[in-house]
């Protein structure tokens, strides 16, 4: 059904009910377990985009009563340091969840230091392990952004049986597990990439639409479906322009020009991106939980 006016979806606000919720399951882990939950965030290198990225994690972390462990390597570090690293943190019962930030330094074997990871700690849903387990429909840990754009799926339209949803893009963080999450909740699902012949052809019929290529405002609004609900992740900074000091963010939708056609929409920033840590958290404790063969907190 078509609204008058879209709603614009407020990750900010989703987020931060999601936190409530977390903080106040927190104490509940630690009156049974006698510890806080605890999540252990590897940097390698000084890329400033993750550096910001980290920093706000362990704020995060620290604000929901979680214990943080941050591990800044240099980036020369070697492969079988930083390996030795995760096994470590694979082995420390302080630690419940393992978070490698990406990408790494160019000489690093990216593929075996994720496969480093024990699956149960494996906040980022990332191993081949919980990559598995989602594909075959068990309990896993699934990647942080597709999960909260599930979550605010479910907030916005309930029971998503029989939708017809699109999901453009195929990374292994975003596109690939929101496709099979999408799948769990029996929707009719499309994924569509770089190399799709008809995108505008997709899109039209779609319910649900999810943006996850990384190309600014690929998608127009009359691609759109009247009513359909519309994730856009991506997160593009376009050229500076004159009288800005940075070039603006923009997502992979054309907002203004989507808005007048769709039943609810996320902005570019403070939608899908502004969930991600949110959801981290939530992996933390639900790993937190599992660990200590306790049942996965209600409501999350
Ligand atoms: N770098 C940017 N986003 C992510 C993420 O979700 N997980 C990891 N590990 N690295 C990232």
């Amino acid at each position: 059904m078509t609204k008058d006016v879209a709603a614009i979806i407020d990750g900010k606000a989703f987020a931060a009910g999601l936190r409530e919720r977390i903080k106040a399951e927190v104490p509940k882990f630690q009156e049974q377990t006698g510890r806080a939950p605890g999540l252990a965030v590897v940097l390698v290198g000084d890329d400033p985009a993750s550096q910001v990225y980290v920093a706000s994690k362990h704020k995060a972390t620290m604000a929901a009563g979680m214990k943080s462990f941050e591990h800044r390597l240099p980036a020369d570090t070697k492969q079988e340091d930083l390996i030795a690293l995760v096994e470590k943190l694979n082995a420390d019962e302080a630690v419940d969840g393992i978070l490698v930030q990406l990408p790494l330094p160019p000489h690093f074997d990216e593929k075996a230091v994720i496969e480093a990871i024990d699956p149960d700690k494996d906040v980022d849903g990332i191993t081949p392990v919980n990559a598995g387990r989602l594909a075959l429909g068990t309990e896993a840990l699934v990647s942080c952004t597709p999960l909260g754009c599930l979550l605010m799926l479910r907030d916005e339209l309930g029971d998503l049986t029989g939708l017809d949803a699109v999901v453009v893009g195929r990374s292994i963080l975003f596109g690939k597990p929101m496709a099979q999450l999408l799948l769990q909740e029996n929707c009719t699902v499309t994924m569509a990439h770089s190399r799709t012949r008809d995108l505008p052809g997709l899109l039209r019929r779609a319910d649900i639409v999810i943006a996850a290529v990384g190309v600014p405002m690929l998608i127009k609004g009359d691609w759109l479906k009247p009513g359909a609900v519309v994730l856009d992740g991506g997160i593009n900074r376009l050229d500076i322009e004159p009288g800005e000091a940075k070039g603006r963010l923009v997502g992979d939708v054309a907002f203004e020009e989507a808005l007048p056609h769709v039943r609810a929409i996320t902005p570019v920033p403070g939608g899908v991106g502004a969930t991600t840590i949110a959801v981290l958290l939530r992996n933390t404790l639900v790993a937190a939980s599992m660990r200590a063969g306790l049942a996965k907190p209600e409501g999350l």
